[in-house]
């Protein structure tokens, strides 16, 4: 079961939901986050979260309504408001509808990246965030993708994963994902903006980019999608049956 779920189905059930386990997947945008967490949560049967989904859609959101990067207000209440439904697809992959409309290919356009991640440094955007993230912990577990999913959002797991990669191979990925989904894209512009963002999502001072305390590092330059998750399913001690 891989489930995203919308603010109508999320509501908590009183049954300690911090026993809800979570494992967290951070880490810089190519290194193989999205992919791995959607194989971890089919595996685990967990639902999924894509954080970086929800600053997207902020961002996009944003763009939609001509709000300015720099207005601050404006921008957390659109975070905060927010008219998204994740419709899990029969092949894994999510349906994400931005006020009804299929958004699936705008919010992976460069321009959305790089405002996503102009957005993610606002602290009162991530705050607004913060709770909707948290309501994605539901029984029989989560498996969460971002950045701060180990050092912010579910800091009480034992199970954090950090995965990175080198620029190069991240831009690689990114060109051949939205070559697939039958975008333009330019991989010398893409490694730029890569590295750009890196670093502006490293150097922020609100939830930098950074691995969690304890958090199980794995460089996944040269590793196939399958070592990767072999590698995560070995750390959080799980043994498939055959
Ligand atoms: O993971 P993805 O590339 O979709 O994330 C888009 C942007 O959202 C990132 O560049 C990053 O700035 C931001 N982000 C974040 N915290 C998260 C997830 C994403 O700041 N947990």
């Amino acid at each position: 079961m891989v489930t995203a779920l919308s603010e109508n189905n999320s509501a908590l059930s009183g049954h300690n939901i911090q026993h809800v386990p979570v494992v967290t997947i951070d880490g810089p945008s190519g290194s193989g986050k999205g992919t791995i967490s959607q194989i971890l949560a089919t595996k685990l049967g967990y639902h999924l979260l894509d954080s970086g989904a929800l600053y997207r859609l902020t961002a996009l959101a944003a763009l939609n309504k001509d709000i300015p990067e720099d207005d601050v207000e404006a921008l957390a209440e659109a975070a905060l408001n927010l008219d998204v439904v994740f419709k899990p697809q029969a092949d894994g992959e999510q349906l994400v509808l931005l006020e009804g409309q299929d958004v699936g290919v705008q919010l992976r356009l460069d321009e959305t990246s790089a405002m996503a991640s102009k957005v993610a440094a606002i602290p009162q955007v991530r705050d607004a965030l913060l709770q909707r993230q948290r309501q994605f912990r539901q029984w029989p577990g989560l498996v969460a993708d971002g950045r701060d999913m180990g050092t912010v959002v579910f800091t009480d797991t034992e199970h954090k994963v950090f995965l990175t990669a080198s620029p190069e191979i991240r831009a690689h990925r990114r060109h051949k994902q939205l070559i697939e989904k039958g975008v333009d894209a330019n991989i010398s512009h893409l490694l730029k903006s890569i590295i750009e963002r890196d670093e502006r999502d490293r150097t922020r001072t609100v939830a930098p980019l950074v691995p969690a305390e304890g958090a199980f590092v794995i460089d996944s330059t040269s590793l196939t999608i399958d070592e990767v998750v072999q590698q995560i399913l070995d750390f959080i001690g799980f043994t498939e049956l055959k």
